[in-house]
């Protein structure tokens, strides 16, 4: 049976995690990526993890031509993996036309050459963030969904309800992946987190912190109800989210009478305090850090943490990397990273 997945957003942290445990299970790969924060470097570093140099196809997602062919020229791939999004918080209030021209012209157009060449199934990258300020935790698929705080936040749950009505068409399968807080990196050093400019997230700025490259880690924070006043995250090894997705894909290729919309959250189902993380990046890295408390960020909420045991159900995934694994290989992947990319 032929195996190809195109894999949009392929060159993006999560999205490089995703087609090594792909080609690990026997998946042949296509990245599509438009490099626009990301390296196209990361395809030699996949083939130094897994020695299969993935095929990439280097497509703004915006441009619908570009995209149609490309899909046409990969039409015998069974599925795709819909990474490819903005996703930075804070610029996507500054500037939503761009996060939802993106965000929604690309997935659009995913959709529509996946029709013109008969793939049927695809993946979505969601997040948490769907939920809003959640009533209850831990937060399980069926809590109602609220209005993002944030452009960028909108439009994952847009998209998760443009997917819900294309589905109910009868051509499509789809399964939405609503992500906690991905960390940490591949094991080997090879492949994580690489943000352009200031990180806007607390692993990338904390090792970015330890290693020197910027001054001071601001802790946005310490007066929540909380039990010791910095917020609470449900923070997931980036391998293991990858795996997650190897797991709903072998599900959906399987799963033929798919009338709904799928959604899974995917964390660990443990909460922990902004200050728990410092301390543990400290006792792990034998790091002192240089941190400060300031102001509540706008728009954060005190505690997210998932109820991940539908995934574990229906898709059989186990989460087996603990923070201190997160912490270790995010610090591992900062030393190893420091000058190049
Ligand atoms: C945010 C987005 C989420 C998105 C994710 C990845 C919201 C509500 N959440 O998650 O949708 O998928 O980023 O881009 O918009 N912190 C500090 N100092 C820092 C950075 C963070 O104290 O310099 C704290 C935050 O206040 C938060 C925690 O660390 O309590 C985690 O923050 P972050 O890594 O930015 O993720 P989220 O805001 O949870």
């Amino acid at each position: 049976m032929n195996k190809k997945i195109i894999v949009t957003g392929g060159c993006g942290f999560i999205g490089s995690h995703t087609a090594v445990e792909l080609q690990n299970k026997g998946y042949d790969v296509v990245l599509i990526d438009d490099l626009s924060n990301a390296y196209e470097n990361t395809i030699n570093r996949v083939f130094m993890i897994t020695g299969i140099r993935p095929i990439f196809e280097k497509i703004d997602l915006k441009d619908e031509k570009e995209t149609q062919h490309c899909f046409h020229k990969h039409r015998d791939a069974i599925g795709v993996i819909h990474f490819a999004a903005y996703k930075a918080v804070g610029e996507s209030k500054t500037d939503p036309i761009k996060y939802y021209e993106n965000n929604f012209k690309g997935l659009i157009h995913v959709l529509k050459a996946m029709q013109s060449n008969s793939i049927s199934n695809i993946i979505f990258s969601s997040s948490a963030t769907v939920y809003g300020l959640p009533e209850k935790l831990p937060i399980q698929e069926d809590l109602p969904t609220q209005r993002p705080f944030s452009p960028y936040g909108n439009t994952k749950k847009v998209g998760e309800e443009i997917l819900e009505d294309v589905v109910k068409c009868g051509w499509l399968k789809a399964i939405s992946l609503r992500y906690f807080n991905p960390i940490g990196a591949h094991e080997s050093g090879n492949i994580g987190e690489l943000p352009q400019g200031t990180p806007n997230n607390l692993m990338p700025y904390i090792t970015q912190t330890a290693v020197g490259k910027l001054d001071q880690l601001q802790v946005f924070g310490d007066d929540y109800e909380t039990k010791d006043g910095t917020a609470v995250r449900d923070y997931i090894h980036v391998v293991d989210l990858a795996l997650a997705h190897v797991k709903a894909l072998d599900y959906l290729l399987n799963n033929e009478d798919q009338t709904n919309l799928e959604i899974f959250n995917l964390g660990t189902g443990k909460g922990y305090t902004v200050m728990e993380v410092i301390k543990t990046f400290e006792r792990v890295s034998g790091q002192e850090l240089n941190y400060e408390i300031v102001e509540r960020r706008d728009g954060d909420v005190p505690s997210l943490f998932a109820n991940g045991d539908k995934a574990s159900k229906i898709l059989g995934w186990e989460v087996k990397r603990n923070l201190d694994d997160m912490i270790q290989d995010s610090w591992k992947w900062e030393q190893n990273n420091r000058n190049n990319n």
